[in-house]
């Protein structure tokens, strides 16, 4: 039966220049190269300098929107997922509304759901244009997570990176079949009883400050390969496609060994998942479309490829979405 569908016409990412190495962590805290690569994956990761959240916001948009061939003016909803706004409030997408030249008038909000935050606002935008209330969507997952980094705990700060990702998404007919492009099928998740195992020890209606990131790390690994596998199993059963007939897992990029995990749940082969978590360390929100426009601007994902998206954070949060590029 026809139906409306969201379809990726646009896809854009930007990393703030300045890299940091496992060596060079090294010298701020008692760690090394071998621990941080063998128990995460991650050699390098990006960290912005001054740049906010929404600034690199802004230079992923802009390739997003280039290479949908749009301009700010098409769009009619920008959402953003991020736990670092440029301020408490508004939110950073009304702000990139506001430098980008947004048409006025148009919905603009961020999303807080940790490092879920872009497979939540995803299915925001896809279940607004499936509506018929909007036609294109601007979709950013963005974080400059190293000001919320205790730069001083080994535990934590080997683990995560700044980056920003965008997709643009438009509504298209679709035939109503697992041959459709466009997002097939989404599902959000969450269990709070979990709250105090990953969370940033800051906050307005508490301490007043912005805080640090705090985590159960054992919790947090436990938890995740479960949470991603079964977002998975989810989406692909809604869409009514099987594990055989996906080109790529897409997890979030948190730690290559919950990755594997998941992998090995579906006895997926290592060449079928995406890994960025190498060079981009655990960028929370932003993880996934950054991974997801690397992916297609370097042509390992094509037109017609069939990518299943998870994604696990904070709170706990919990999600997936099974598109077709
Ligand atoms: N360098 C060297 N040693 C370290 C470091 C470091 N950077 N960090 C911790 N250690 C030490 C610990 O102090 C501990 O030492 P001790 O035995 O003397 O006390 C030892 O290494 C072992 O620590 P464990 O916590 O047992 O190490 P583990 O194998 O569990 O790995 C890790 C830790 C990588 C955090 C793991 O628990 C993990 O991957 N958890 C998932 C958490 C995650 O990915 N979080 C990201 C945010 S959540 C999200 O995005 C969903």
């Amino acid at each position: 039966m026809k139906c409306i569908r969201s379809e990726i016409i646009g896809w854009g990412h930007y990393l703030p220049p300045k890299v940091l190495t496992n060596d060079d962590l090294s010298k701020m805290v008692d760690t090394n190269d071998e621990w941080i690569s063998t128990r995460t994956g991650i050699k390098s990761r990006h960290v912005s300098e001054g740049q906010t959240t929404a600034d690199i916001s802004v230079k992923a948009s802009e390739m997003a929107l280039k290479n949908a061939g749009l301009t700010i003016s098409d769009i009619d909803l920008i959402v953003v997922g991020t736990l670092t706004p440029d301020n408490t409030t508004p939110s950073v997408a009304a702000k990139i509304g506001g430098v980008m030249g947004a048409r006025p008038g148009m919905p603009t909000f961020d999303v807080a759901a940790a490092c879920s935050g872009f497979v939540y606002a995803l299915t925001v935008a896809d279940n607004m244009i499936r509506l018929g209330q909007i036609k294109t969507a601007l979709v950013i997952g963005a974080e400059t997570l190293s000001n919320i980094v205790d730069w001083t705990d080994r535990n934590t700060c080997v683990l995560f990176g700044d980056g920003a990702g965008a997709v643009v998404i438009r509504a298209k007919e679709g035939d109503g079949t697992s041959q459709d492009t466009g997002i097939l099928s989404t599902r959000l998740y969450s269990d709070g009883s979990q709250y105090n195992s990953l969370y940033v020890s800051g906050g307005v209606s508490t301490t007043k400050t912005a805080g640090f990131v705090v985590m159960n790390g054992k919790e947090v690994f436990k938890f995740a390969v479960g949470a991603l596998a079964e977002a998975s199993e989810a989406v692909m059963k809604d869409g009514g496609v099987s594990v055989d007939e996906v080109d790529w897992f897409l997890p979030h990029q948190a730690n290559i060994r919950i990755i594997e995990g998941v992998g090995h749940k579906f006895g997926i082969s290592d060449d079928k998942i995406i890994v960025t978590v190498d060079h981009h360390g655990n960028t929370s929100a932003a993880s996934i479309p950054l991974a997801l426009s690397e992916s297609l601007e370097s042509g390992k994902v094509k037109k017609g490829d069939l990518v299943v998206i998870s994604a696990m954070g904070a709170g706990f949060t919990w999600g997936g979405v099974l598109v077709r590029i």
